[in-house]
Formats: C-alpha cells, structure tokens, sequence
C-alpha cells in the first residue's frame, strides 16, 4: 500500500459552456458542455497518508487552506473513516483568475485518492466524483476534446465526462491572453447561481445548449474550424450575456478582454485560423488552428492591458506521476 503518490491533470477551456445548475447540493449541471483539455496548463498533487493528524491539511501553491472541501471529495473516494492525509497541490499557473484552477485541481485529486486508497474506479465514475468539487473538473479526466453530459436523474447517475477524442486528432493551439492578474471579483459558482435566480435570459440560454452542443461536436468530428469558431464564440457571449442580465448584473470583462476579442475578429477576418472563448474572469482564451498560434500571440501580445500571454497545446487525461 502506497503512503504517498502524485498525479497531474490538466486545465481545460469549455467551448460550449457550462453555466448554471439542476442540483446545487449534488453540482448537476442544468445543460451539457464541451471542453478542450489543455497541455501547459497543470495542477500537480500529492497526497500523503498522514495517521497522526487529527484533521487533513491541505496546501495550494505552499499556502495552507481550508481542507474540507478536499477532504469531502477524499470522503467520497475513501470512506468517511479512512486515514486523514496531507495534500499538496500546485499549479503552474496563476489560481482563481479565470483558468479553471479547480477544474485541474479535483482531476488531479480524484486520480491521486483512487490510487492512493486503491479504489480502482472507472473514468466515469472519477468524473463524478470530481464534478462533485467544480462541475468543470468532471472534463479535465479526459484528454483532448470532452463532453460533459448534463443527464436526467436526480442523483446524477447519468451525469459523466465522456473522451471524444484524443488531441491528435486535430492539435488546436491556445493562447491565453491575462489582462489581470488578480483573483475574480465573483466566483463562477456564485455567479452561475445570481444568473439563474435573477436572469431573464437564463431560461433562454439553458435552452439553447443542447444545440450547441451538437453543432461543436460535428464541427469537432469534421475538424470544419470555422463552424466550432462560430458556435463557440456564441456560446460563450450568450452564457456573458445571461450573466450580464443577472441582479446586480455580472461582468467579467475589463478594457482588454473587449480588446482581445477585436483583436481575434480582426484577425480572424485577415484569414488568421482563431476563435476566442472568455470564462468567469477576464482573461481571454484564443483557440487557434495548428500553426496559427505564434501569430495570434505576437498580436494579443500587443494589446494594451495585456500582462502576459501563455500558449499551450492539447493535453493528455489526468494520470498518475
Ligand atoms: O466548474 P466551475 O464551477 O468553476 O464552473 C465553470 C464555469 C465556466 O468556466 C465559466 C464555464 C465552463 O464550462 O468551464
């Protein structure tokens, strides 16, 4: 029995999104969502069997946190009475500014906890439990382009990450352009949950999804980029514009983000291979066709209000280090 193990897994960008819940309690998502898992992007965590502490501990990036919402997901995989653990995690990139840190982190985390308490669960049913901490962490199981299934069910049975395909089947790039580097102004838990109280549009936008979702899967399937561009960047304004109706209304953009997303239409219409998808934070992510991304960088790089950009490829399933 091992005492300590690691695993890594992933960020991963929605290109259909996901926005809002049918359970709260259960994180079951009201619509399905579609995904690419990223290469350069990573939470690495380790977990050690710890038999002296009374409570877990848990560190982000070195930094102590609260262990419980951990612990409950080490709950679900161990038992209520396993041995308590030190967990360390670390991300190669900033945490809680818009790059889906948590999606990375309960991958990570429900990979390292089967191993570690030799549970030997299937995918699926990892991303289960992994929806359970941030319903985006379900698709950072599986590498490449994923589709996280919204299911029927009250207790979410039919509720999974699915692998579509792996990244060679068409190595998008992607260039993450950070226009602030500080932590997000509302998390997207609570601002999912302010859209679907206080939004007039969230009806609207939740059934709109499963559309979406079939133009992108075909548009994935037939490798067609500028039917994904399309249906991506609508995806990702209307789940913005749904927000942007809430009360107080959200908005997650500053100067920059509007100057990216100019700036990636510009290019687009000069015959550039590129598409952008925002999240709950400002950042903008330009999804870009294999070859297009060194372009696409040096022009984000540009734009006033941009600090950095980071550019990354497809990546592989979560694993075990
Ligand atoms: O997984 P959560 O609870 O952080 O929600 C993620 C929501 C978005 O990133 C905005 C969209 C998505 O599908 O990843």
């Amino acid at each position: 029995m091992a005492k300590k193990l690691t695993a890594r897994a992933g960020a991963n960008i929605a290109l259909v999104k996901y926005w809002g819940k049918r359970d709260a309690a259960l994180n079951l998502p009201a619509a399905g969502s579609l995904s690419i898992t990223l290469s350069g992007l990573e939470t690495v965590t380790t977990i050690e069997r710890a038999p002296g502490l009374q409570v877990d501990e848990f560190r982000l990036d070195g930094t102590p946190q609260d262990a419980a919402p951990v612990g409950r997901i080490l709950d679900l995989i161990g038992s209520q009475d396993r041995v308590r653990c030190r967990i360390d995690s670390r991300n190669n990139f900033p945490t809680g500014a818009g790059l889906a840190s948590s999606a990375s982190g309960y991958a990570a985390l429900v990979v390292v906890a089967d191993a570690l308490f030799e549970r030997g669960l299937e995918r699926r049913e990892l991303s289960q439990i992994a929806r359970r901490g941030s319903g985006s962490a379900a698709r950072s199981l599986y590498g490449g382009f994923c589709r996280l299934h919204a299911g029927r069910s009250d207790q979410g049975e039919d509720c999974y990450a699915e692998g579509l395909y792996d990244p060679d089947h068409w190595p998008l790039e992607v260039v993450v352009a950070i226009t602030d580097r500080g932590p997000k102004a509302v998390s997207s838990r609570d601002g999912m949950n302010r859209t679907m109280r206080t939004s007039p549009y969230y009806p609207a936008w939740v059934e709109t999804v499963d559309a979406d979702l079939a133009e992108a899967e075909a548009a994935v399937a037939r490798r067609d980029f500028d039917m994904l561009a399309e249906v991506a960047e609508s995806s990702a304004l209307k789940m913005h514009a749904s927000a942007l109706a809430a009360r107080p209304g959200l908005l997650y953009w500053n100067p920059a983000t509007v100057a990216c997303i100019q700036a990636v239409g510009r290019l687009r219409g000069q015959g550039t291979g590129v598409f952008f998808t925002m999240d709950a934070g400002p950042q903008v992510k330009a999804v870009c066709l294999p070859g297009h991304a060194e372009k696409v960088a040096a022009h984000l790089a540009e734009v006033p209000g941009v600090s950095r950009v980071i550019r990354t490829g497809l990546g592989p399933a979560a694993g075990l280090l």
